[in-house]
């Protein structure tokens, strides 16, 4: 997971907005368990389990939704 501050939700493409969205989840989940000692046991668990991984990708949509629009949808 990265430390990297979040500057802007700009992104050139699509793409790279998901690559965003993907970011800031596991930004909140560092946020809420800041040892990386219990997220590197839990790791295995969560992607080992189906409900746990929709839940994972509900959340990375979730924040797609918003760098999308703050992107205008990537319409010129
Ligand atoms: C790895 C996404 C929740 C712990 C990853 C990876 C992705 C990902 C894509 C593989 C690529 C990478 O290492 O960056 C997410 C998303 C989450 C989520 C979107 C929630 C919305 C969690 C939770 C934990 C966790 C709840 C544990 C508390 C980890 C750890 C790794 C990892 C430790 C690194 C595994 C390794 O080094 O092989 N996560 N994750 N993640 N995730 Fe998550």
């Amino acid at each position: 997971m990265s430390n990297d501050q979040l500057q802007t939700l700009q992104t050139k493409t699509p793409e790279e907005g998901f690559e965003l969205a993907v970011k800031l989840s596991q930004h909140g989940v560092e946020v809420t368990q800041t040892s990386e000692e219990i997220r590197q046991m839990l790791r295995p668990v969560y992607a080992r389990n189906a409900d746990s991984l929709i839940a994972v990708s509900q959340v990375i949509a979730i924040h797609f939704q918003t760098i999308a629009a703050a992107n205008n949808y990537w319409t010129v």
